[in-house]
């Protein structure tokens, strides 16, 4: 449902020192498919590409080279209000994810289709999903909320889209393990009950292993894998046994 092709991306900077324009490759040469009701996760280092592919995959940073299309369609040829409605991201910080100065209802009710009539509906339907109560959010400002909160709540407006594509972008990364379960969980739900098709980002391989059909390892924007988990766990690279190592170090 998801392929991209050979994507190649530039960041270009001007640097003062040298007095030139000086060119970073973030990604290189990058294809991999998601396949319809199947997780993905997207893991690497940190620098390593997973934000900038995220962010290209919802059109939100252009690139130099290769083809992302999404129901064999280009991204390219969608408008922005399709794509939103096709593909959502979970940003990496809960803590910036909504407007410090509305409520999470106001939130809330901006993000849902005009084409819905019964709003509110609506809206309690998807904060069931994570776990939450309209009358326990909806009067509250962002700040009132704990960073695991602020995630579900992150989580349950992307869902408002009905999105086929949602991307979490290391959604556990800033949670306790009981939060990070429960996020899991909830992921887990959504797959099952929104069809909805997943993509993690992750720097921590035991996490995925646990909840993905399939794995992108990134390292400096390269490629070093795309497989299942079998495919992985008795890999020789020498990149993917420190990261398999890393995790167990910290378990
Ligand atoms: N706007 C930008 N301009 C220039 N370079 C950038 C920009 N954004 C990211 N980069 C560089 O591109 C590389 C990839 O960054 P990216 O944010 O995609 O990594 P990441 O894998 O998400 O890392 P992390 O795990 O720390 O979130 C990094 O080396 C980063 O410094
Ligand atoms: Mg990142």
């Amino acid at each position: 449902m998801l392929t991209v092709r050979e994507l190649t991306k530039i960041y270009k900077k001007f640097s003062s020192l040298f007095q030139k324009e000086e060119e970073f490759k973030a990604l290189n040469n990058v294809s991999f498919e998601l396949e319809e009701n199947k997780v993905l996760s997207i893991i690497g280092e940190s620098g390593s590409g997973k934000t900038t592919l995220a962010k290209i995959i919802c059109a939100l940073l252009p690139y130099e080279n290769g083809v992302v299309e999404i129901n064999k369609k280009n991204i390219l040829n969608y408008t922005r209000q399709e794509l939103s409605n096709t593909v959502q991201m979970i940003f990496q910080n809960p803590y910036s994810s909504f407007n410090p100065k509305l409520t999470i209802g106001h939130s809330l009710f901006e993000a849902v289709d005009k084409n819905i009539n019964d709003k509110k509906e609506f809206i309690n339907e998807k904060l069931a999903l994570v776990d939450m109560k309209e009358d326990a959010v909806f009067d509250k400002y962002p700040h009132q909320f704990s960073g695991g909160q602020k995630q579900r709540l992150a989580i349950a407006r992307a869902l408002l889209k009905n999105p086929k594509i949602l991307i979490a972008d290391e959604p556990f990364a800033s949670l306790d393990v009981i939060n990070q379960s429960l996020i899991m969980d909830i992921f887990r739900k959504i797959k099952k009950e929104q069809k909805t098709n997943i993509i993690f980002i992750t720097h921590d391989i035991s996490s995925a292993f646990k909840i993905s059909d399939k794995i992108l390892i990134l390292q400096n924007g390269n490629m070093v894998k795309y497989g299942d988990i079998e495919d992985i766990k008795k890999d020789n690279n020498e990149y993917i046994r420190e990261l398999i190592n890393a995790t167990y170090l910290m378990e």
